[in-house]
């Protein structure tokens, strides 16, 4: 995540700038920078590295203004340079950007043909680009980013600052948290409450599609749609901020919305500049060297691996084995030198998975750690820790660390088949195109939620509920049954749909919901007839589909979630969302401690 702040002071902004973008330290950097504009022209420092680094760049060459924008980046896709640092500007125009612009390639080239030069290989300077036409067209500043808004696809949150402004800024958030803070006579954006908090207490939390523009008379804030809207102004506990719910009544509804641009910047650090090859900046990871992966984990983590496993051998053709932790070392597996192990887990502190690492330590050829805690003991035991960057998840219900893993191993098959020469680089990077298309189908599949907390209503009754799945639908049903069991304590089972007749179809009556994800793709067919076969007995089917899914097999079901279409290699994120909210909105329903479920914790340091 990268992180995002703009001052419209009374004063001068670039240390309170400076000072605000420290606090988004949090949200790691690996560059910043700040722009201003002074008596109508505007100015640019940016620095590699740290914060400090920063500093010094405006001790050599100070910049001054009271109206400003900031930005931190973190060690993303390629290396981290000046040209690709943030604000980028291109004209009159000063953006800063967190997320991913998934059409970037299409309209630079559409720039370059009208002439414009770009200076970095970053998504951003095709907005500060594209608004700059727009204003050379004749476009006031609004109308411009108005306009350079409805071109843009992904999910991502902007700042814009203009030339001959000293009292304008614009902001906008689709799929990426923006505030806006209110000074006496002063106004602010920033990433979160945090960044503003040495500012102001007062935030305005932009809700999605919502795009704002700020004097320091104030903020008038549009929705997606560009009407007027009437966002709530709230007054924000600042010495908690760090984990504030923003919004949000839990943290699992926090966590679970801020997957979007926590996906966008896991994926990010994954993909070189140009978005067309899988890097592994921490290290040399050589999937061709090995025979077989395993891969070890507990309980969400392992179904994250559960559907890697499917991704691995379908794309790279690499057999692998997979088990939950707590069995794994108590069978003695053999492991050879020609094994790539890979362990999984958000906190890094589970000890059946710390365990089973160190029964692998000395045998395997490589061990491997997805994890959320890169200072955590499963981290640093392993010999190769790869982050999720999902950054702090509360809620003992994992949500954002799921999809992230998710995406983490989605890219890393990519990467595996390119190394194993089982895909060209046209191919690797046509499936990283589709890649970059996640945090956008993610909140699309959000949008769902009102569809969802209705169907909650109803399993909240339910005593027993089955969930199917085919493929990586499996892991998925397993994972839905998790979540469900965990947050609302009803008793749920996860099955492959073909399992069903083979002995637990003997649970079905009508007391019964059947969830049933089944995406259109080539298993589809298979699905519905296993569905058919819980509602000859009188089951009742929820089906978790897409608009020609519903077409094709709604009839006589008792409930139809309908959720974007979807390539089935990217199906296993977006179908975590309903995975998620059903269990989410059902917990509700029930009354549970959704944060804090009964017999649970976040992290089990305990065999
Ligand atoms: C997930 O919702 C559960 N809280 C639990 O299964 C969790 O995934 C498991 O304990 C593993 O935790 P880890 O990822 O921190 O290792």
């Amino acid at each position: 995540m990268c992180g995002i702040i703009g001052i419209l002071g009374k004063s001068d902004a670039v240390s309170l700038m400076v000072t605000a973008l420290k606090r988004l330290e949090y949200r790691g950097y690996d560059s910043a920078g700040i722009a201003t504009v002074t008596d109508g022209v505007l100015g640019c420092r940016r620095a590699v590295g740290k914060l400090v680094e920063l500093e010094a760049t405006l001790a050599t060459a100070p910049l001054q203004g009271k109206a400003g924008i900031g930005h931190t980046r973190w060690a993303t896709h390629g290396a981290p340079t000046t040209a690709n640092a943030h604000p980028h500007i291109a004209g009159p125009v000063a953006v800063v950007h967190n997320g991913i612009i998934e059409n970037f390639r299409p309209l630079r080239d559409e720039l370059r043909a009208a002439g414009a030069k770009f200076t970095s290989e970053t998504d951003t300077e095709v907005v500060a680009q594209l608004c700059a036409a727009n204003i050379a067209a004749g476009m006031t500043p609004q109308q411009a980013v108005d306009a350079t808004l409805k071109r843009l696809e992904g999910a991502f949150a902007l700042a814009f600052l203009f030339a001959g402004h000293d009292n304008l800024m614009i902001a906008a958030r689709r799929g990426s948290p923006l505030a806006i803070g209110h000074g006496d006579g002063e106004m602010f954006i920033g990433s979160d409450a945090l960044a503003l908090a040495p500012m102001t207490n007062r935030v305005t939390y932009l809700e999605e599609g919502d795009w704002a523009v700020v004097t320091r008379d104030g903020a008038k804030i549009y929705d997606a749609l560009g009407n007027l809207a009437n966002r709530e102004l709230r007054v924000v506990n600042v010495d908690s901020v760090m984990i504030d719910k923003g919004t949000h009544r839990h943290f699992m509804a926090k966590e679970i919305h801020e997957q979007p641009s926590v996906l966008a910047f896991a994926l990010s650090h994954y993909l070189n500049a140009n978005r067309t090859a899988v890097v592994v900046p921490e290290g040399d990871l050589d999937f061709s060297q090995f025979n077989r992966i395993v891969m070890v984990a507990c309980g969400t983590a392992f179904y994250a691996c559960h559907v890697a496993k499917y991704w691995f051998e379908q794309h790279a053709r690499i057999p692998v084995e997979i088990d939950v932790a707590s069995e794994f070392r108590y069978r003695e597996p053999p492991i050879s030198p020609r094994d790539l192990v890979i362990f999984v887990s958000q906190s890094g502190e589970t000890a059946d998975t710390l365990a089973a690492l160190r029964y692998v330590k000395d045998k395997a050829g490589l061990v491997v750690a997805v994890i959320n805690a890169p200072e955590s003991s499963i981290a640093r035991e392993a010999d190769l820790a790869l982050p999720i960057k999902a950054g702090v998840e509360v809620s003992v219900a994992s949500s954002k660390a799921f999809t992230c893993q998710l995406a983490v191993f989605a890219a890393l098959s990519i990467l595996a088949a390119r190394q194993c020469g089982k895909i060209e680089a046209s191919a690797e990077t046509a499936l990283i195109q589709k890649l970059t298309q996640l945090p956008r189908l993610i909140n699309e599949a959000l949008a769902q939620e009102p569809a969802m907390a209705l169907i909650a209503r109803d399993l909240a009754k339910a005593r027993d509920i089955l969930f199917l799945g085919r493929g990586t639908m499996f892991p998925l049903a397993l994972e839905g049954a998790l979540k469900l069991k965990e947050l609302s304590y009803i008793h749920a089972e996860g099955y492959a749909s073909g399992e069903l007749k083979h002995g637990p179809i003997a649970l079905i009556d009508e007391s019964v919901p059947v969830i049933c994800f089944a995406p259109v793709d080539p298993l589809f067919d298979k699905t519905v007839s296993n569905m058919q076969e819980v509602m000859a007995r009188g089951g009742k089917v929820l089906l978790v589909t897409d608009a020609e899914g519903a077409e094709r097999a709604s009839d006589g079901v008792w409930k139809t979630l309908i959720l974007p279409k979807i390539d089935p290699f990217l199906a296993p994120v977006i179908y975590a969302i309903p995975a998620q909210m059903l269990a989410y909105h059902t917990a509700i329903e029930k009354g549970t401690d959704v944060d804090q479920p009964r017999n649970l914790a976040k992290s089990v340091t305990v065999e």
